[in-house]
């Protein structure tokens, strides 16, 4: 059973360092195209490489696929060569940013204190953060990953207040999972992510908690999403691999 509060179903793509320009504007109409014809039961958002966004936005209905880049600065603006704003990302009609991917922390180490400052540049620009938390092989297996989560909750989001808190969506991504065909059971999900919602329950109350979208991340795929997202604790998934193909990623939207 579903809960009776507020929080949304989503379905997200990260696309990560995936598709020319050509190929993921072809993408997204495509999946425009699809959703047109068949009312997802979800809300489904794709995380496109940043040079994608305007075009994207421009190209399909956003208020039917919200758009999402997959990173922003951790400044504001000014002499920063390379890096990308979280004002310019809204400016191309973005609506969300996914923050703290394990990628970025792993290979571009972003620490607790960068995406603190990721997360607040982000509300204040009006984007709605995809905060992404989840252990390493070796943490699960030392069944640390509570521990791990908690960290990650405390490091970077829970300085927010109430308000700023409930504009934030969490994607519990176990890093043992992503891209490796291993994904969370159903019953290892559900138990983490409830184990999440009872952290925001400590923090901000049960209210909040219980309107607080979680995502689970890890090989999602039209094989298994269903069932993972008949958990009550999971209200949809961040997808990479199965978000490159539009029949895949439709096929993991059918899960709801
Ligand atoms: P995969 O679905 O390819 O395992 O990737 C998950 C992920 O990292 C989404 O952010």
């Amino acid at each position: 059973m579903k809960s009776i509060f507020m929080r949304k179903n989503i379905v997200a793509g990260n696309w990560k360092m995936n598709k020319t320009l050509q190929e993921g504007l072809a993408l997204a109409t495509e999946l425009n195209t699809i959703l047109s014809n068949s009312k997802p039961n979800c809300e489904v958002v794709i995380g496109t490489p940043f040079i994608h966004l305007a075009s994207i936005a421009s190209a399909i209905d956003t208020s039917k696929i919200g758009i999402a880049a997959q990173n922003c600065a951790d400044k504001e603006s000014g002499a920063y060569t390379g890096e990308v704003s979280a004002s310019m990302i809204k400016s191309t009609g973005a609506e969300y940013v996914i923050l703290g991917h394990s990628e970025r922390r792993a290979y571009y180490g972003e620490t607790y204190e960068i995406l603190k400052e990721k997360v607040l540049l982000a509300l204040k620009n009006e984007l709605k953060p995809i905060f992404c938390i989840g252990e390493v092989k070796e943490e699960r297996e030392a069944n640390k990953q509570n521990e791990v989560v908690k960290a990650q909750l405390e490091g970077s989001v829970f300085n927010l207040s109430a308000e700023e808190f409930s504009k934030i969506v969490i994607a519990y991504e176990p890093v043992w999972a992503i891209g490796t065909g291993l994904t969370a059971t159903s019953e290892q999900a559900q138990e983490i992510h409830a184990y999440i919602r009872g952290l925001i329950a400590d923090k901000y109350g049960k209210e909040t908690a219980e309107n607080t979208t979680i995502l689970y991340g890890g090989s999602c795929n039209p094989g298994n999403a269903k069932e993972l997202f008949a958990n009550p604790d999971v209200d949809g998934g961040l997808i990479g691999g199965a978000s490159l193909k539009a029949a895949d990623f439709k096929g993991v939207i059918d899960g709801f």
